[in-house]
């Protein structure tokens, strides 16, 4: 099984998926992850999450679009979680999922399945591979269980999602998590190693109205990124937040910046059928008489850090300008 203190990596770079669901802040990771010079991004699987699986699988085309790698494998996955209905965030990413963005026409259609993607990068790999799952965990959860030779070859899984404190969907549980329970336990106890970038740190990575305009200013892809914080932070204000967490971009930043977030080791499981508590991430920090962690959980974070690798990330994309 993989090895968190050991990153593969390929010509300099650490090879990654990255399994998402966009989303605005997923859009954001996107850019952080083809901009940040640190990453080598073998594909983009999408889940149906913060909108359906139709609108996650174009709206990744079309970020990818906009920022010159088009080339870059999309592959759809799941249209909803494994056992429950779909549970989407209208209310925070509006009715397309990403409003914001013009979708360029003609994006290119793959025609993969995000589980076949999967499986067959991951088993062709000469390294290991890290996961970055920023949406419900049904694509991954479904991998595992169809081929469980592939976690072998997972490096390990930098996911956002959970909290040890607040959920923001309900009390107790955070989005990705609530949306899928069943997939985020079957991921939990996979025993590949896993960080948790959940709220406990996301919370605390906010980005400032001052500074999405100066991402504005960094190019056309800060100005498409600035224009997409624009509508999302309109729900994290009447939340009564000063900031908007990029949550995702977070989980991003973590894969290749160890100093980027705080962790501790913890075990965490996943509440699955509790009547007020069903999507908890139970995590438990305690070295005695715990259970053996199996997670790295994110407790804190170097916002001005993150914010920088962000801010560079921007600029370095140059964007491609789609009709
Ligand atoms: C998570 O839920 C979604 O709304 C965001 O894209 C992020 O992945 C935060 O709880
Ligand atoms: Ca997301």
């Amino acid at each position: 099984m993989g090895d968190d203190s050991i990153h593969a990596v390929s010509g300099g770079k650490i090879p990654v998926i990255i399994d998402c669901d966009p989303g605005h802040d997923d859009a954001i990771a996107l850019m952080l992850a083809f901009g940040c010079g640190r990453l080598d991004v073998l594909g983009v699987t999408t889940v149906a999450g913060n909108t359906t699986g139709e609108n996650a699988y174009r709206n990744a085309r079309a970020v990818l679009a906009h920022i010159g790698a088009e080339d870059v494998p999309v592959a759809r996955g799941a249209d909803g979680p494994i056992l429950r209905s779909l549970h989407t965030s209208r209310d925070v990413h509006g009715e397309s999922g990403l409003v914001g963005i013009t979708v360029p026409p003609g994006l290119r259609e793959w025609g993969m399945n995000a589980v076949e993607f999967l499986s067959s990068t991951l088993r062709k790999s000469e390294t290991r591979i890290v996961l970055v799952p920023t949406g419900p965990l049904t694509n991954i959860a479904i991998a595992f269980l169809a081929f469980p030779d592939i976690k072998e070859k997972v490096g390990r899984i930098v996911l956002m999602g959970g909290a040890a404190g607040q959920g923001n969907v309900t009390p107790s549980s955070e989005y990705n998590i609530y949306a899928d329970p069943e997939a985020a336990r079957i991921v939990f106890r996979s025993g590949v190693p896993i960080t948790m970038i959940g709220l406990d740190a996301t919370h605390k990575a906010l980005v400032y109205p001052s500074e999405v305009e100066e991402m504005r200013k960094t190019g056309a892809v800060g100005a498409l990124a600035a224009r997409l914080m624009d509508f999302y932070s309109l729900a994290y204000r009447a939340r009564g937040f000063e900031g908007t967490p990029v949550h995702d971009a977070l989980a991003v930043a973590a894969v290749f910046d160890d100093e980027v977030v705080e962790t501790r080791y913890a075990h965490v499981d996943v509440e699955t059928c509790g009547e007020l508590t069903a999507g908890r991430t139970v995590v438990d920090f305690r070295s005695a008489g715990g259970k053996v962690p199996n997670a790295k959980v994110a407790v804190g974070v170097d916002r001005e850090r993150f914010l920088g690798h962000l801010m560079g990330a921007l600029a370095a994309l140059e964007g491609a300008n789609p009709a």
